[in-house]
């Protein structure tokens, strides 16, 4: 069912959201049609993750995706969701070269995309390049916890925070972030515990991705949510089984032309006029 939406979602309702305690619903998108979708049925907060790189070109990690490709698609999602806070994610090496460099890509993607913020997968060298940032007067969502993008120093895909001393550390950088200016925290795969750590902590709006129920907002890549990855993280609310209905599409498009019941005289173009009579 369409539900238009009344005004574009800014950082303010983000913000009071955080107040309120009203959670909210955050979704990665990858292209127009889905945003468009999702605009309708009233998500508010849209990820342009680099979650892209296996999803739509399907690569084994997020390291391959270039900054283009995620500037060309967050367009196509800020035209299908012109309303939505809509968060542009920085791939791999577009800013790990240096603070110039990174600010030099974010520019590129902020002016580019029209997104209300960029997320970054933060390690404690990138306060520098938040502050910057910040004050050009970008909104950034600080990414700790699990870093898809690090996963090779991580030593794969695994939770974060799980001993005391990891789990105080990205408190300390939670903190840390938010004074450098970032203007929202990111969890992705941290124990509860530790999302409820950094919500007491920070004074901004913290977004969950398999964190636990105390954060703000909560994200997850659509695809694992409508089952049309072959394999969906534990935490995913594997709502409906999109995978299955394509597929029964698919058959059923090949079964019609195998049975001559497609194209039929439904489907057929009628000619204007016939040159024999003139
Ligand atoms: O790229 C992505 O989709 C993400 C989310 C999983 C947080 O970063």
């Amino acid at each position: 069912m369409s539900n238009p939406l009344p005004s574009r979602f800014t950082l303010d309702d983000l913000r009071e959201a955080r107040r309120n305690g009203k959670k909210l619903a955050m979704l990665t998108c990858y292209d127009f049609t889905m945003a468009r979708l999702m605009e309708e049925s009233g998500i508010r907060l849209i990820l342009v993750g680099d979650s892209a790189a296996s999803v739509i070109l399907g690569h084994d990690s997020t390291i391959p995706v270039s900054l283009n490709f995620m500037i060309e698609i967050t367009k196509a999602v800020r035209r299908g969701a012109p309303r939505a806070f809509l968060i542009a994610d920085m791939p791999f090496g577009s800013y790990h070269a240096s603070t110039a460099a990174g600010v030099r890509s974010v520019c590129r993607m902020v002016k580019n995309t029209n997104c209300d913020c960029v997320k970054i997968e933060v390690a404690p060298r990138h306060t520098i390049l938040v502050r910057r940032l910040a004050d050009a007067g970008v909104a950034v969502m600080a990414h700790l916890g699990l870093r898809p993008q690090a996963v090779a120093v991580l030593g794969g895909y695994k939770a974060q925070g799980r001993t005391r001393p990891a789990a105080d550390a990205i408190v300390k950088q939670a903190l840390a972030f938010e004074r450098a200016g970032a203007v929202a925290i990111l969890l992705e795969a941290v124990p509860p515990d530790v999302s409820q750590q950094v919500v007491n902590a920070v004074g901004v709006p913290v977004v969950g991705c398999g964190a636990g129920p105390a954060c703000h907002a909560h994200v997850v890549v659509t695809h694992d949510m409508l089952k049309l990855t072959p394999r969906a993280p534990k935490f995913v609310p594997v709502l409906a089984d999109m995978a299955a209905g394509m597929k029964a599409a698919f058959a059923g498009y090949m079964d019609q032309i195998a049975r001559e019941q497609y194209p039929g005289p439904e489907h057929a173009y009628s000619m204007l006029h016939d040159p024999a009579k003139r």
